[in-house]
């Protein structure tokens, strides 16, 4: 019975483009869908970008865009990467499309119909200036506890301490620095404590061939409460107020969803997206008892897609999901991805080095297992398994017998066999079988390993005959085409057996073997009397270069306040040669003959006036600044200049191209100070 099945992967976040993480889940799920769909399976398989929220919104504005425009830049990045790596979804959407947010809409209304739905008011901090409310990350103080400066709202990374945003010191915006205030208001909540969600999500998460071992245990504990009624399932806040990039609420003028509640509608959005393009009908494929949804997700959003998800598809009256599938983080070299400097790989660079993207997919499905376990990508340990396993072991076979077939035997196989090259070749076809469970169960390492041990026994065939021997030896014809067949017939299997994982390298052998695409089902022949084109070289070694490449630490970006290169470092000593010091400035006057200069008497508190001259004429009137304050070099060599001397320097902040934007500030200290103070 071909199973009728729609598959996801987590949608990703559109404000920046995919790190090595990404591509490790689409992999994952791409493997499984291919192997799925050479099991025979109708498979529709579709993601589509994470558009909405506070963060995209206030990204989009500072890089000058609109949210829409910035999300549809990030989205014209994808398609690099997916065909780079040969992800294969039919479907890539957004969940600011259309469908998305009628289909959001119609679940809020349909939760709101069965009543769990609700609105209390809420006390948040609220941005003044900005006049929004802020979420968390976006408020930093002082530690309540320890005093640390520019602490975020939950925890203190000096001493540690777990607090509530609401408790911090001197608390500011982080958008705009000013103090936020606390403001109520309405919010909507779904309610997830209720007898009905807890009844129906103890029955989902139980059910058997849903959900990892692993993540049922985790759940579970999730439910349980303790003696003081803490604990178990929270109702959860939906709603989020203008300004915000997302969904309108109905009837609720002002509310948006907040971005979790409508991106997993974001997969059903996709999918009614992709038949639409196709002409298939999406109600009916939903409604259909034998549909079976998938989704592929990492360890950290387990919350959203085994609790909230399951209970708006269920109490919406809509199919719920059959399998959550999680799976771990991929570290690099030891060390987890950190959001902010990302990995130290990156995945448009290993494409553009001109490494194989089939080395990767070889590399990480050797890896993974059907746990929550985190896979570290280890430099020496990926050379070595693509160069001594997949090139090596799988292959060597096709190189070291295609050649001769093609010269000797002018492409044809031979149809008799040894005994022993038989039951090699029964064995293998005795695997398939096993090998599928694995890929079913997502054991892919487990699959790799069967599938290499396999391969181990072709090379063993074929170092006990020796081909290249039999070539050089007059009157082996026979046992030398026999001996070469049963190795391509043999590489054939292997091939089936590796193609979810390497369908590039499938398709050039189907090329060069010319037979038509593979199949879990073509295990149970053999190709017999059949003429195969001549071998191409299939796939290079790794060069360990290419990875020193890969890994080079990325240029350092120096920093540019205000949009100017820092000045090199210098030592305390090198700063304390320079005196500043505080100056009156008692006159000022226009230069006679100069466009640009201004001509100050200054006080620096000598018991005499210092004459300057400086290049601030653009940007002040003389009589506005007489009496003022600033800041000067007082130690600075005099310089003879065509008007007089000039006995130091005033200091003034501009631009660094003062052409391109004008403007001049003066230092003035705050009020008290008195000509001559040293600035340290
Ligand atoms: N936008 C949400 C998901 C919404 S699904 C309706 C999101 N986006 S994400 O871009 O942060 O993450 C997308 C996927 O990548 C998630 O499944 C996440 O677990 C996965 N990964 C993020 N970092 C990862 C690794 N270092 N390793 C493996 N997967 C990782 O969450
Ligand atoms: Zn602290």
């Amino acid at each position: 019975m071909p199973r009728q099945l729609f598959v996801t992967t987590a949608l990703p976040y559109a404000n920046a483009p995919f790190h090595v993480g990404h591509m490790m889940e689409y992999i994952q799920a791409d493997i499984w869908v291919r192997f799925q769909r050479m099991q025979g399976h109708e498979v529709h398989f579709v993601c589509a970008d994470d558009a909405h929220g506070a963060p995209i919104m206030i990204a989009a504005e500072k890089a000058g865009k609109t949210p829409q425009q910035f999300v549809a830049d990030i989205a014209a990045g994808r398609k690099a990467y997916l065909d780079g790596f040969h992800i294969g979804f039919d479907n890539w959407h957004s969940t600011d499309g259309p469908e998305n947010h009628q289909l959001a809409q119609d679940t809020y209304r349909a939760l709101r119909k069965t009543g769990l739905i609700f609105t209390r008011p809420v006390e948040q901090f609220f941005d003044p200036v900005k006049q929004m409310f802020l979420p968390d990350r976006y408020v930093k103080g002082e530690c309540p506890k320890c005093g640390a400066k520019d602490q975020y709202g939950d925890n203190c990374e000096v001493c540690g301490a777990v607090y509530a945003p609401t408790e911090l010191k001197n608390p500011y915006s982080t958008l705009t620095g000013a103090t936020p205030v606390m403001k109520t208001s309405e919010h909507h909540f779904f309610q997830l404590s209720s007898q009905r969600c807890i009844d129906f999500l103890q029955e989902w998460t139980q059910t058997p061939g849903r959900l990892q071992p692993e993540v049922l245990n985790k759940i579970k504990e999730w439910f349980v409460t303790d003696e003081q009624g803490h604990g178990g399932l929270a109702d959860w806040d939906i709603s989020r107020d203008a300004p915000y990039f997302g969904i309108e609420i109905p009837d609720a003028p002002g509310k948006y969803f907040y971005v979790w509640l409508d991106a997993p509608i974001g997969y059903l959005a996709s999918l009614k997206n992709y038949f639409g393009k196709i002409g298939k009908d999406f109600d009916a494929f939903m409604a259909d008892p034998k549909t079976e949804q998938a989704h592929f997700i990492g360890k950290d959003i387990v919350y959203f897609h085994t609790l909230f998800w399951p209970a708006m598809l269920h109490f919406s009256g809509r199919k719920v999901p059959d399998h959550v599938f999680v799976h771990g983080f991929i570290t690099v070299s030891g060390e987890k991805m950190s959001k902010s400097r990302g990995t130290g790989i990156s995945p448009l660079k290993y494409l553009e080095l001109g490494m194989n993207a089939e080395w990767l997919r070889y590399y990480i499905a050797a890896k993974l297992n059907g746990k929550v376990e985190d896979v570290d990508f280890n430099p020496d340990d990926f050379v070595a398994r693509v160069n001594s396993d997949l090139v090596g072991k799988y292959v060597n076979i096709a190189s070291r017998a295609a050649g001769f077939i093609a010269k000797r035997f002018g492409g044809r196989l031979a149809t008799s066999r040894s005994a022993e090259a038989a039951s090699l070749l029964q064995a293998l076809q005795a695997a398939r079988d096993g090998i599928a469970q694995l890929y079913d169960d997502r054991e892919y390492g487990k699959a790799l390993r069967e599938i290499m041990a396999l391969a181990d026994r072709v090379n063993g065939y074929v170092d006990t005959h020796k081909p290249w021997d039999l070539a050089k030896q007059a009157g082996q014809d026979t046992p030398l085409q026999e001996v070469c067949s049963t190795c391509i017939e043999a590489f054939r299997l292997l091939t089936i057996y590796l193609k979810p994982v390497l369908p590039a390298l499938a398709a050039q052998v189907e090329g060069f073997l010319r037979i038509e695409p593979l199949r879990f089902a073509d295990a149970d022949r053999l190709l017999g009397a059949h003429d195969i084109g001549s071998y191409q070289h299939l796939m290079q070694r790794v060069d360990p270069k290419q990875l020193d490449a890969l890994f080079e630490p990325p240029a350092v970006e120096t920093p540019k306040p205000g949009g100017e290169d820092l000045a090199p470092t210098i030592t305390i000593d090198d700063f304390a040669k320079v005196d500043l010091r505080l100056a009156r400035i008692v006159d000022a006057k226009r230069v006679e003959g100069s466009t640009k200069l201004l001509q100050l008497t200054l006080d620096v508190g000598e018991g005499r006036t210092r004459n300057v001259f400086s290049g601030i004429q653009s940007a002040f009137a003389p009589e506005d600044l007489v009496g003022k304050f600033t800041v000067m070099v007082a130690n600075l060599a005099p310089r003879k200049m065509k008007f007089g001397l000039s006995e130091g320097m005033v200091l003034a902040a501009s631009h660094a191209d003062e052409k391109s934007q004008p403007g001049l500030y003066l230092l003035e200290p705050t009020p008290g100070a008195v000509p001559g103070l040293r600035v340290r």
